[in-house]
């Protein structure tokens, strides 16, 4: 037994993720949906700065812009994955504060609580010297929800299942986004079951080829023409406002745009550096996002820091 309770803190970086194909089958009576999913990490991190605490003892605070919104207590995603990880390693005496610094948007679409979860297994791992591998650690988080495992692997990933296995895709180049984050949030499972009534699922559920060729070989304009999200209807029909942010990317002549995931972020892929800018100061002059943010992907998975 090695772990002791003055152990250093561990700090753990994590990204959030973007959609850039999501394919929704009808809903399975387990209550999911089964899916494609291609998945690419994004360079908008959350941090996660874990301290050893009392055993059984498992804490949590949140910062930063949204951190009003996020719960610290067993709600919160970051806390189950620390109980769940312990409950693993019975005989380890595990006790932990976390510290949660959140970038990525709350509940917006770009799995930030999933985030947070995959870099608190990560983290706590390391601390509770717990001996597992990115593959237990997924395998964990997979259990926890369905988007935890991707953003310990990061990059680009095809996701099938419950969009919780993965295989990693080839991507050359470096892509950027504009992200056009709104105020308040949207229930995943609400847009699942409005996506239920509109009853305008895919079958069969291929992986996206010609999307797939774009990122291998960095062509920015067809990844941007095959961009897909079957959610994104009902997740119009529920913020019918996210439409404007779309008709303005179309305006400026983005390469292409969508919601992410559940939404209600909008995703908007742009050539370069410039017209990054320019779409951006156009969202944020129009008034219609509560906040813009310029990204590129995809960046690494969850990383130990400091
Ligand atoms: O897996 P996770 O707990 O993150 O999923 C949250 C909710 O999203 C589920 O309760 C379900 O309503 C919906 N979901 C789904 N099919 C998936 C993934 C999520 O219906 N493949």
């Amino acid at each position: 037994m090695v772990y002791a309770v003055d152990s250093d803190p561990v700090a753990v970086r994590v990204p959030g993720k973007i959609n850039l194909a999501l394919r929704v089958g009808p809903r399975a009576d387990d209550g999911y949906h089964p899916l494609v999913s291609i998945f690419q990490a994004v360079s908008v991190f959350d941090e996660i700065r874990v301290t050893p605490a009392r055993v059984g003892q498992v804490t949590c605070e949140v910062s930063g812009p949204q951190a009003s919104l996020v719960p610290t207590d067993e709600r919160n995603l970051a806390v189950k994955a620390a109980r769940h990880l312990a409950e693993r390693l019975e005989d380890v005496p595990c006790g932990v504060h976390i510290e949660i610094r959140k970038q990525i948007p709350v509940a917006g679409g770009m799995a930030g609580g999933s985030a947070d979860a995959a870099g608190t297994l990560l983290a706590c791992s390391t601390l509770w010297q717990a001996g597992l591998t990115l593959h237990d650690l997924a395998l964990l988080g997979s259990a926890l929800g369905s988007d935890v495992p991707f953003p310990l692997t990061g990059g680009v990933a095809v996701g099938t299942g419950r969009g919780d296995e993965l295989v990693p895709a080839l991507c050359r180049g470096s892509f950027h986004w504009v992200l056009a984050l709104s105020d308040g949030a949207l229930s995943t499972p609400v847009v699942y079951r409005h996506f239920d009534e509109l009853g305008q699922f895919t079958e069969p559920l291929d992986v996206p080829t010609e999307l797939m060729n774009g990122l291998a070989t960095g062509d920015p304009e067809q990844v941007g023409a095959h961009l897909v999200n079957d959610l994104q209807t009902a997740a119009l029909s529920l913020r019918p406002q996210l439409q404007r942010v779309l008709d303005i990317g179309a305006d400026h002549g983005v390469l292409g745009a969508l919601v992410s995931g559940s939404g209600p972020t909008v995703a908007l892929l742009v050539a370069d550096e410039q017209a990054a800018i320019d779409v951006s100061v156009s969202l944020s002059t129009e008034g219609e996002c509560r906040a813009v943010q310029r990204v590129s992907g995809p960046v690494p998975g969850a990383r130990i820091i400091g």
